[in-house]
């Protein structure tokens, strides 16, 4: 028995699943892998092997692992006392830079992890509108709470109107939250339109990843996004750009950046910290100030804005607006992506890459890029046992690609600044490899 299946069996025992979140089981090896230690863009199991990693653990690592400018920031957050419930001039310069960086951004409030985010965004939205209807999208995912977990993985009956049933994506769900969520298709404008006249004036906020990299990379189109921005303007309804996995991804002003279109507010996590628990909510003032002690909803919480989490994350916002920066994950993701577009025609492997930014999916079967705008043509076209093969030969050749195994449609896929010219080399010459076997 190997020390991966050993280290499981023993795992099982004191955590549920042998693991320490749901998301770290592995459907490719049957459990999580168990690591040892990270640096740059590698990981190295807890055997010793190492694998360049295209998970970036759900998108923290966009900065690399144990990048020396956030152990730096860390360790002088460790000299200065590590946690306090205080802010410091630190917190007021990282709210000053994201207030720079994100075009919706007039205020900030500091929160720990994105399902807060948006759940904070929500009640805020809430507050400013006095109503409770919240529209989401088929296929988008907002974090593992009650008020927005439907229709990620499951597909609802959708009705004459466009709208579709709500599928709770999982149990222990009370029917009673989903009373005030409707789902539509995105980038389907006359059905947000429909749904939103048949909740009209009961409708505070409509939510969306506007480039859902929770279903591989599903982007908006630029015109549909400036229909959505103009309707919500019209109908009072709060605009929420979940910005979690988005954030910092491309040019940092984030998607909202590049699209052009603002939203009312925005939810961020994942890059903006480096890999050290940070999110926020930010927007509009008046929306914002809603939350105590300016309003009545309460946004608060006792590790809001720690010092360790605003010191890295301090230090992520200067990095991605030194000159370079997206300049080399362009070129990075340039490579990576036409490389492995490429392999496939060269193995007459049908399927093809869409990446936007540092992100991407793997689209195994659909051949037609134009099929990625619509999640329910993705998730019958998309072939599931070839991309099984395509993950279990990547987990072999030392490349690594996280499998959920719960998405009906591509996962979403990653690198970071640390990712070397090398790296892509050496990776396209694995996949290549890969490819060559499983055509
Ligand atoms: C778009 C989006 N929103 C919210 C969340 C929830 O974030 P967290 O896992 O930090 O709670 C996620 C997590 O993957 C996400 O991708």
């Amino acid at each position: 028995m190997g020390i991966q299946k050993e280290m499981y069996l023993e795992a099982q025992k004191y955590m549920v699943g042998g693991g320490s979140a749901g998301g770290r089981f592995n459907a490719t090896l049957g459990q999580p892998l168990y690591m040892d230690r990270c640096e740059g863009a590698y990981l190295y199991d807890a055997e010793g092997k190492r694998y360049i990693d295209y998970h970036s653990s759900a998108g923290p690592a966009l900065f690399g692992y144990k990048n020396p400018r956030l152990k730096k920031a860390a360790l002088e957050a460790m000299e200065r006392g590590f946690f306090w419930g205080y802010d410091t001039q630190e917190t007021i310069e990282l709210a000053r830079q994201l207030c720079r960086i994100i075009p919706c951004a007039e205020r900030v409030r500091l929160v720990n992890t994105g399902s807060e985010a948006t759940l904070s965004a929500l009640r805020l939205a809430r507050a400013y509108t006095g109503k409770e209807i919240v529209i989401r999208f088929e296929g988008h995912f907002h974090g593992m709470h009650e008020l927005l977990w439907y229709n990620h993985n499951g597909e609802g009956d959708m009705d004459s109107v466009g709208e579709i049933r709500n599928v709770p994506d999982g149990a222990g769900i009370p029917a009673c939250f989903g009373d005030v969520v409707k789902n539509v298709e995105f980038n389907d404008f006359e059905a947000l339109e429909r749904v939103v006249e048949r909740c009209r004036g009961k409708t505070a906020a409509v939510i969306m990843e506007p480039i859902s990299y929770n279903c591989g990379c599903y982007p908006a189109k630029k015109e549909y996004l400036e229909k959505v921005r103009s309707l919500c303007s019209a109908e009072g309804i709060v605009l929420i750009f979940d910005e979690v996995i988005c954030g910092y991804r491309m040019r940092p002003g984030s998607a909202q950046a590049y699209y052009g279109v603002t939203p009312d507010l925005t939810t961020l996590a994942k890059a903006i910290g480096g890999g050290f628990p940070i999110a926020a909510v930010a927007g509009k003032k008046e929306i914002m100030e809603m939350g105590g002690p300016t309003g009545p909803a309460g946004v608060s919480g006792t590790y809001s804005g720690a010092l360790m989490s605003v010191m890295a994350a301090l230090e992520c916002a200067k990095m991605v607006q030194e000159p370079d920066f997206y300049d080399r994950l362009e070129s990075i993701g340039n490579a990576l992506y036409s490389g492995i577009d490429s392999l496939m025609k060269k193995h007459g492997i049908k399927g093809h890459v869409r990446g936007v930014g540092a992100r991407f999916g793997l689209y195994f079967g659909v051949e037609d890029p134009e099929d990625d705008f619509n999640w329910r043509t993705v998730k019958k076209k998309f072939d599931a046992d070839l991309n099984g093969r395509f993950l279990t030969g990547a987990l072999e050749e030392g490349i690594y690609f996280h499998n959920y195994g719960t998405s009906p449609v591509p996962a979403h896929n990653g690198f970071g600044i640390a990712h070397s010219a090398e790296d892509i080399d050496f990776t396209l010459d694995r996949i290549d490899k890969i490819f060559k076997r499983i055509r």
